[in-house]
């Protein structure tokens, strides 16, 4: 049909419409019919459902793969099976591709490539989010290394617009190689439960290299890569979660790291009831969990805390809010996991946070009530030592407006990597219930007094004084305030006013200007 010759305005009109029309339903009817029985849209649906209606302008809808061997030179469908553009969310521009599983099953080839580079480079150029759709078996084997290059030139991309413009992946099925390594380079990564798959090799290679049967969902579906890989961000329930996700995201970030965030007004001033559950909030026993969760709700913009990564390392929180109409990013210890102790996927999870903040200017609030690092060999066999130090390097090496809230504990290790003034955080608060010591009063005391507590013949009541005189000479946030490592003890009540007006004056913070390339950060 290609090679008819066309005659006439009215014919050459009609063969742009013809072509447009093949290119808009790429996919045979029976691989939509298949998709969509896998509970799985197009492209084209996918794109339609995220963005402002009627935004999107494609761009190289006519491109066609040049691959002219296994009788490939017989199918060459328009748009070779992704769906490049932009288009409009809440009326800010975004480049976004979709892949088509419905065309090659999603698999990437040259031109497939050289459409995503071209999008890519529009996003650096112009500034603004890149969001990618996957769903891909990959590299496309009937094009070989030309696959391979540009799913290299991807990667080198995701590089060059890494701190530049925010990069969201949303894996939408199958993201087999190359579909997995590129958005794990990207700042967020949304998985849909059930649906979504990403690894590096298939369950099919693993039985064929090593005999191992592996099951695709528990190998890497969206569950095992939010809660134990920490690959994926957010774990969507459907597709239509998975882009509301996007969107609210979207509205915490600003469009590159020249740009500032939306602000918006709080819909909702805290209550007088609101500020006085604060007083409270700290259970009076040492060792009583609470949700700090609660803590932040109570202080940020109508109690709204957007979660990077709920349900990995769940010790500690990660996300974004807003404070008086302005993002934050918000990390915290959360002490009822684990007693908000810091582990390896911990340290890593607010690390990595604190640094898309950081690239971002987005400034950092930290809450902390930390007994230091997780203890045992699992961890120090796993790099505790190297992967811990990743969360003071995050603190250390940011430019942003920072400030920490001490609520309960600041034990050791913890408490010099939780956002501490050493790490040249701006605003160091602490609250009247903070304890700021090297370890609890009780494990102090026994450490400290071994030997007359087992000479005693009252140990019990010994024991209670020693506690006590610990806690009254060393473990409060006095010590600190006495030397300036804080900057103010607060009434709980206090905070969101304390943070919001510290902040406020912080708006004009310069970063300092190094020489260096760039630091050497303990991957
Ligand atoms: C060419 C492919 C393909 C591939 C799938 N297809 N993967 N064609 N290259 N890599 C085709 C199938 O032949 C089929 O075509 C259509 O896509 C749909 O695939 P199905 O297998 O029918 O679908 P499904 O059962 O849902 O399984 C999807 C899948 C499976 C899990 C993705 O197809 C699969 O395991 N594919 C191979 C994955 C893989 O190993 N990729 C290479 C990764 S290496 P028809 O014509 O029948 O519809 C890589 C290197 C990156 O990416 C390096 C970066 C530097």
């Amino acid at each position: 049909m290609d090679t008819e010759v066309v005659t006439g305005t009215a014919g050459k009109r009609d063969e742009l419409v013809r072509r447009s029309e093949q290119a808009r339903r790429a996919g045979s009817p029976q691989a939509i019919a298949r998709q969509h029985a896998k509970g799985k849209l197009t492209a084209r649906e996918r794109i339609d459902l995220l963005l402002d209606d009627g935004s999107f302008v494609e761009i190289g809808q006519l491109a066609r793969h040049r691959c002219h061997e296994f009788g490939m030179e017989n199918n060459r469908p328009y748009g070779d099976g992704v769906v490049t553009g932009h288009g409009t969310i809440d009326g800010r521009t975004v480049c976004v591709f979709a892949q088509d599983f419905t065309v090659f099953g999603g698999t990437l080839g040259e031109v497939y490539g050289e459409k995503i580079v071209k999008l890519m480079d529009l996003a650096g150029s112009i500034g603004c989010p890149l969001i990618g759709l996957n769903d891909s078996g990959g590299a496309r084997i009937q094009e070989g290394v030309a696959s391979l290059a540009q799913y290299a030139e991807i990667f080198r991309r995701n590089v060059a617009l890494s701190g530049v413009v925010p990069q969201i992946s949303v894996q939408l099925g199958p993201c087999a190689g190359g579909a997995a390594y590129s958005p794990a380079a990207t700042d967020f990564v949304i998985m849909v439960d059930g649906l979504s798959h990403m690894f590096v090799t298939g369950p099919e290679v693993i039985k064929s290299i090593t005999g191992e049967d592996t099951d695709p969902e528990v190998l890497g579906g969206a569950r095992t890569h939010n809660e134990i890989t920490g690959n994926a961000h957010y774990l969507a329930t459907d597709e239509e979660d998975a882009f509301d996700y996007v969107r609210i995201l979207l509205g915490h970030l600003p469009s590159n790291n020249h740009a500032d965030p939306p602000v918006y007004a709080p819909s909702r001033a805290e209550t007088p009831a609101e500020r006085e559950w604060l007083e409270t909030a700290v259970p009076d026993a040492d060792n009583r969990p609470y949700d700090m969760l609660a803590i932040i709700q109570r202080v940020v913009d109508d109690g709204e805390l957007l979660e990077i990564a709920p349900i990995h390392a769940r010790n500690i929180i990660c996300g974004f809010a807003r404070l008086d109409g302005t993002s934050v990013g918000v990390v915290a210890n959360q002490p009822l996991h684990a007693g908000g102790a810091l582990d390896i996927a911990a340290s890593e999870k607010a690390a990595r946070f604190i640094r898309f903040c950081d690239a971002f200017g987005i400034p950092v609030v930290t809450f902390v009530d930390v007994p230091g690092f997780t203890p045992g060999a699992e961890q120090e066999h796993g790099g505790i030592i190297r992967r811990g130090a990743k969360l003071g390097y995050a603190y250390a090496e940011a430019g942003v407006p920072m400030v920490t809230v001490v609520v309960r504990k600041a034990y050791g290790g913890g408490y010099g990597v939780m956002g501490s003034k050493h790490l040249g955080i701006d605003v160091n608060l602490a609250w009247p219930t903070a304890q700021i010591a090297v370890m609890g009063a009780s494990a102090a005391a026994e450490v400290m007094h071994r030997k007359q507590l087992l000479a005693s013949d009252d140990p019990a009541t010994l024991k209670k004084q020693l506690v006590a005189t610990y806690e009254e000479t060393l473990c409060n946030p006095y010590v600190a305030a006495d030397r300036g490592y804080v900057d103010a003890v607060i009434e709980p009540s206090r905070t969101r006013e304390e943070i919001v007006r510290r902040l406020g004056v912080l708006r004009t913070k310069r970063r300092p200007t190094t020489g260096k390339w760039h630091g050497n950060i303990p991957l």
